[in-house]
């Protein structure tokens, strides 16, 4: 496969994503809250102390699990209360004293979702599939000029090597 059609391919694909949804929380907050770029209000640890996200870089502590696929393993309404309360023996201990705002959690579950978000599934899959069509047709399109191309190049070639007497259709 030649280069430029692979860069048309990824291309196409990023063209593609969503622009993730604003509902509720803003999920670029989030992911500063997370990394602790963004302070708490109430002076709660980043979560990147003991939490990664795989797949993002910025690595992230080893302490707790993975996040990556929390939204979509807790689901909506699983994970509100979780954000708010932290029913976790680990966790507990440092944020209830210095709990998360409400909108801290917003913040956080949006970006929680769209990273969960990361796995080819429902909506995602469309515009995924979206960009494979249009890559296709792309190549298919380049395919058909370049076939045109060869063969204009390659009839009196075609003649030539027939030699003389033995026609040329
Ligand atoms: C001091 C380390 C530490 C910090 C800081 C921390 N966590 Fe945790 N977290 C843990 C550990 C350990 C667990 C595993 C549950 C347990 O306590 O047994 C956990 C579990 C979780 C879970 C449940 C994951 C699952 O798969 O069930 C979520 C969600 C979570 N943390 C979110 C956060 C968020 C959001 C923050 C930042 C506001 C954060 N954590 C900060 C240590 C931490």
């Amino acid at each position: 496969m030649r280069k430029p059609l692979w860069a048309i391919f990824v291309l196409s694909c990023l063209c593609a994503l969503p622009a993730p949804a604003q509902a509720g929380g803003d999920p670029e907050v989030g992911k500063s809250l997370f990394f602790g770029t963004t302070r708490f209000r109430n002076g709660g640890a980043a979560c990147v102390a003991c939490h990664a996200i795989s797949g993002l870089p910025g690595g992230g502590g080893t302490l707790g699990p993975d996040l990556s696929q929390t939204y979509a393993d807790y689901g909506e309404e699983g994970i509100t209360p979780v954000l708010a309360g932290f029913p976790f023996p680990s966790m507990k201990p440092i944020y209830d004293a210095r709990p998360l705002t409400p909108e801290e959690q917003a913040h956080l579950k949006a970006f929680l979702r769209i990273s969960a978000e990361g796995e080819p599934s429902g909506e995602k899959g469309w515009f995924l599939l979206l960009g494979l069509g249009g890559f296709l047709l792309v190549t298919g399109l380049a395919h058909i000029v370049w076939r045109k191309r060869l063969s204009e190049v390659r009839r009196p070639l075609l003649r030539r090597a027939a030699g003389p007497g033995r026609g040329d259709g």
